[in-house]
């Protein structure tokens, strides 16, 4: 039996991951062997690898994409041959990761692509802008991204998707070139029918309105608060903050002043008792966090543990079964800064993201 080549999360001064052989994957009867072909670095896989949340000597890695290999065999909708992607909680496991030559992956965080419009030659190493997704390194830049902002708009925000009910309605997307952004506004326009209304630098905001965003401005704006109550006309409806710090936060909050903004969201758990609130007209809204992680059906073991509930699997599910598939043509992936072919560069890829050097682009490599 042959085996697996992985980036191994290391947690070595100077170091995220080494190259190194592991033993061929086993997967379930529900699940996926991909032969994996392009892998993508977020956030998470340098924050878990230094904070050092996985296992030790785990498999790094959240996005990959490649030739499904091997079908599970109670797996529908999946064939042998399909160019997909898939995310996955990687830097936490032995067993599991994305950084992989074979990778694992769950139904219901991976996508099917038509392969007639692939082009399956590798990207140069360097700068690819922004496209439909037609290779291999743009269908890994978006998984993780796609998956979370299907979480949070079906399950956190509740987000209907009635496109002529919504069509007067904004959605506030604070940091519209984070790579959760750069999805999330497509998937708001597309699927959803909303207004969007987002802040980025300057220098993105061309790229953003050409994703669908209707409103960009700057968040270094002393007023962009002013702006954006007065852009928005009392119409946001959803606030999601793909930022998520508490000054973000509060900002998103303090932004909707005067809209009848039904659901808040963010990603790194902040919560209602973070917010200097307007008592007066919060008391019906929701605040809520997504954690991606749930979206294949495992709870999270945190400080607390984080359950993927019946209502948050059927809410995500129905998302990525039914709303998802008609449109996953029409997506485009970031600007792709491509990094030499080889394991070797999941560290790289990693360095460059802890030392904040991606601004509206995705660090992708092949294996
Ligand atoms: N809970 C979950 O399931 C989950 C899922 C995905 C991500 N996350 C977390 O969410 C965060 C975003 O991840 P990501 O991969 O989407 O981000 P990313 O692509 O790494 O974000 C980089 C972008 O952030 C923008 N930015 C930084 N500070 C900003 C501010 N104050 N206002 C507006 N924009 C700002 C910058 O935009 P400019 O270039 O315009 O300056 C930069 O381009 C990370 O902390 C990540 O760990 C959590």
């Amino acid at each position: 039996m042959s085996t697996n080549k992985i980036a191994v999360s290391t947690a070595e001064i100077g170091s995220f991951t080494t190259v190194s052989n592991g033993p061929f994957p086993v997967y379930n009867d529900d699940q996926i062997l991909i032969k994996g072909i392009a892998y993508a670095a977020n956030p998470t896989d340098w924050k878990h690898i230094a904070n050092k949340w996985g296992a030790p000597g785990s498999i790094a890695g959240s996005d990959a994409s490649g030739i499904v290999y091997e079908v599970g065999k109670d797996v529908k909708g999946f064939e042998v041959g399909d160019f997909v992607s898939t995310t996955l909680h990687g830097n936490y496991r032995k067993d599991r990761g994305g950084f992989a030559e074979y990778v694992i992956a769950d139904p219901a965080t991976t996508v099917k692509y038509d392969k007639s419009k692939f082009l399956t030659e590798p990207l140069p190493v360097g700068k690819t802008p922004s496209s439909l997704i037609n290779t291999f390194e743009g269908a890994a830049a978006i998984t993780l991204s796609l998956a979370t902002v299907g979480l949070s708009y079906s399950h956190s925000l509740k987000i209907t998707p009635d496109l002529k009910g919504n069509s007067e309605k904004y959605i506030l997307i604070w940091g519209g070139a984070t790579a959760t952004a750069i999805l999330g506004i497509q998937v708001a326009k597309l699927i959803y029918g909303l207004k969007v209304i987002t802040t980025a630098s300057k220098k993105h905001h061309e790229f953003l309105k050409s994703l669908g965003a209707d409103i960009t401005l700057d968040y270094r704006d002393s007023d962009v608060l002013e702006q954006i109550k007065k852009a928005a006309g009392g119409k946001i409806y959803y606030a999601f903050d793909t930022v998520s710090s508490k000054t973000t936060y509060q900002q998103v909050y303090d932004a909707t002043e005067g809209s009848p903004v039904k659901s808040f969201d963010n990603l790194l758990f902040l919560g209602k008792d973070d917010l200097k609130l307007r008592y007066d007209d919060s008391a019906n809204a929701r605040f809520g966090a997504t954690l991606v992680y749930l979206a294949n059906g495992e709870s999270q073991r945190l400080e607390t543990v984080i359950e993927a509930t019946p209502e948050l699997l059927a809410d995500y599910n129905k998302f990525w079964f039914e709303l998802l598939p008609p449109h996953v043509g029409q997506l485009k992936n970031p600007e792709l800064i491509v990094l030499k072919p080889g394991f070797e560069s999941a560290n790289e890829a990693l360095a460059l993201l802890k030392e904040d050097k991606v601004s509206g682009g995705k660090v992708v490599f092949r294996g």
